[in-house]
């Protein structure tokens, strides 16, 4: 693949309208969100949406999220209802996405769904993700700004560490503060858990009244996440570390001795924002094995145990 400058731009207004110029003419953007760094495409533009699979490296069968910038312009595309109005005023803009069936006048990529007849919308709530999104005015499909099956993202640097020369522009916003995916839901009946994120699980289901279902790995839709190996670091994982041992990069969760602490106060919160900047740092020394303490199973502690169990799959 040819390598292309890629622009750092500051989240200015002049900068923030040359992002959209790019958007608009078909090229690539990195952008913040409050989960990861995003790369974005014109999400109405085939050729546009198939260089985010080109540049990521990714199998063309994941389908992508769509973002926009308010509820009025998600219903642009997707057939709403009750669900999506409750969990939408509920948790909009933030880090959830909806799986709703996508409307027959939708001018959207059918590469982005891969030709699915659903589609994964999100208004995400990072202020520089929003004004680019509202100068843009449509929808912008974007998967996790990294090459597929590496970390995620969650600031500029790690975003040019994986896709400089593969990208038109970074946008900067700092540093993510959630620091792991939205939580994806599929909506219909009830609501189906197809990624653990952002949001939890247990305010979801606060919010409607009712369980959220677990949808078993049986669909044909296949999820990064539904891949055994992702957000992989060079160095292998190994998991529910008690102990440690010698010549390890050692990751730890509460009050414990190690290199980098996920959350000295076992706050489950900060563990999710810190998890893909630990792995980067602790990736970047070097050694052949990174050992994570263990996380409890309860909110965001699903989703970041989702994540770390994908980094430590064979690949
Ligand atoms: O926080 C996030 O969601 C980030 C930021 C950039 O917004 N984006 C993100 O996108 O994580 P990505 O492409 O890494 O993950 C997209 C997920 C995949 O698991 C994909 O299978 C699922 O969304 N997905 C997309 N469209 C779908 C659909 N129609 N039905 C079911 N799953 C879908
Ligand atoms: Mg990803």
């Amino acid at each position: 693949m040819k390598t292309i400058a890629t622009l750092a731009l500051s989240p200015t207004a002049a900068h923030l309208a040359q992002a959209s110029t790019i958007l608009q003419n078909g090229g690539l953007v990195a952008f913040p969100t409050e989960t990861v760094y995003g790369l974005g495409a014109d999400a109405s533009n085939d050729q546009a949406v198939a260089k985010i699979y080109q540049a990521k490296g990714r199998p063309q069968f994941n389908p992508l999220i769509v973002h926009v910038a308010n509820v009025q312009t998600a219903r642009r595309f997707v057939q709403w209802n009750t669900l999506a109005d409750q969990l939408a005023k509920a948790f909009w803009p933030g880090p959830l996405t909806l799986v709703l069936p996508r409307k027959k006048d939708a001018v959207l990529s059918d590469l982005l769904s891969a030709g699915l007849p659903t589609i994964a919308i999100r208004v995400p709530k990072h202020p520089v993700a929003k004004a680019l999104l509202t100068q843009f005015g449509g929808a912008v499909a974007a998967p996790s700004a990294n090459p597929s099956g590496q970390i995620s993202p969650t600031s500029p640097a790690h975003v040019r560490s994986g896709l400089d020369g593969r990208i038109d522009a970074i946008v900067d916003g700092a540093v993510c503060t959630v620091g792991l995916e939205s939580t994806i839901v599929q909506l219909d009946d009830g609501a189906v858990l197809l990624r653990p994120g952002g949001v939890a699980v247990e305010d979801i289901e606060k919010e409607i009244g009712r369980p959220v279902s677990i949808r078993p790995n049986v669909e044909k839709i296949t999820a990064p996440g539904q891949l055994n190996s992702h957000y992989a670091p060079q160095a292998k994982v190994r998991l529910d570390a008690q102990h440690w041992r010698p010549d390890e990069a050692r990751l730890g969760f509460g009050a414990v001795d190690c290199d980098l602490n996920l959350s000295l106060s076992a706050d489950l919160v900060e563990a999710a924002a810190n998890l893909f900047a630990h792995l980067h740092r602790l990736d970047a020394e070097g050694k052949a094995t990174i050992a994570v303490s263990p996380i409890p199973q309860t909110g965001l502690g699903l989703a970041i145990n989702d994540r770390l169990k994908r980094a430590a799959a064979p690949r």
